[in-house]
């Protein structure tokens, strides 16, 4: 299908890795491994279809409730992908940035997280945002707490604050609003995804699970997408 209408912002919860797993009788964690060449092929894909920005749910808040060892693999895992794949983000000219609560995470993760940023900051092609500790409600708590600096230092008086203004305090680089949403695995849930940026986001489920997510399954949410008619409040007379 032509792509006449093309998403700016589409951002994807990659879900099913645990069950993709147990259906062959693998550790959830080879799952989580699996997974990564969806990663690959989703970003060369936004890439070659010139989408501008593409955020990726890696880790969400409520995760660190997982058991340990699928933690502890996990971040592993982002440790080591965050070098491995380097080459391939530089060779896109893709911008990288890790967006979520850093304090938790280990110094292996974020020394890691630092090189693949400082490494892609001056790319100007796809920004890619990857999600980890992160979670909606916390962006916008966050976003409060900056907020209520900015009054107490003056900086900023209460009747200023308004919709667009509420924008500048999430987290800088995931500030520009979702217009399609996919998530696979056949969850239909938004698990505490960007819950601000979602506002008017097109919604996507796709049965696969995640390490099955291939390119043709991107291309399929894309076409999907041509369909939809996003009316923002307005009648359709006054598109
Ligand atoms: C998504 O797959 C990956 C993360 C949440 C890190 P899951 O691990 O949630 O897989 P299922 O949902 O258990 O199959
Ligand atoms: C959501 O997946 C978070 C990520 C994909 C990183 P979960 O699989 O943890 O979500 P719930 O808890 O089933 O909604
Ligand atoms: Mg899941």
């Amino acid at each position: 299908m032509a792509l006449t209408k093309m998403p700016l912002h589409v951002a994807i919860i990659m879900d099913g890795n645990g069950r993709w797993a147990k259906r062959k009788f693998f550790p959830r964690t080879a799952g989580h491994k699996a997974g990564i060449k969806s990663v690959r092929q989703t970003i060369e894909f936004a890439v070659e279809k010139k989408i501008p920005y593409l955020t990726l749910f890696a880790f969400g808040r409520e995760n660190w409730q997982r058991p340990k060892e699928e933690v502890d693999t996990l971040m592993d895992l982002f440790t080591k992908v965050l070098v491995d794949e380097l080459p391939m983000l530089k060779d896109n000219n893709v911008k990288l940035v890790v967006v979520g609560d850093k304090s938790r995470l280990s110094n292996a993760v974020l020394s890691n997280i630092e090189i693949a940023e400082v490494a892609t900051k001056a790319n100007t092609g796809l920004m890619l945002n990857i999600a980890i500790d992160y979670s909606g409600q916390w962006e916008i708590v966050e976003a409060a707490k900056e907020i209520a600096k900015s009054v107490l230092a003056n900086k900023m008086q209460i009747d200023q604050l308004d919709e667009n203004r509420f924008v500048d305090f999430l987290q800088p680089t995931i500030q520009q609003p979702v217009d399609l949403l996919i998530r696979t695995s056949g969850e239909q849930r938004v698990s505490n995804f960007m819950i601000w940026q979602l506002a008017y986001a097109e919604l996507y489920f796709c049965k696969k699970l995640w390490p099955d997510f291939r390119k043709n399954d991107f291309q399929a949410a894309l076409d999907d997408y041509q369909l939809r008619k996003r009316r923002f409040g307005k009648t359709e007379d006054q598109l």
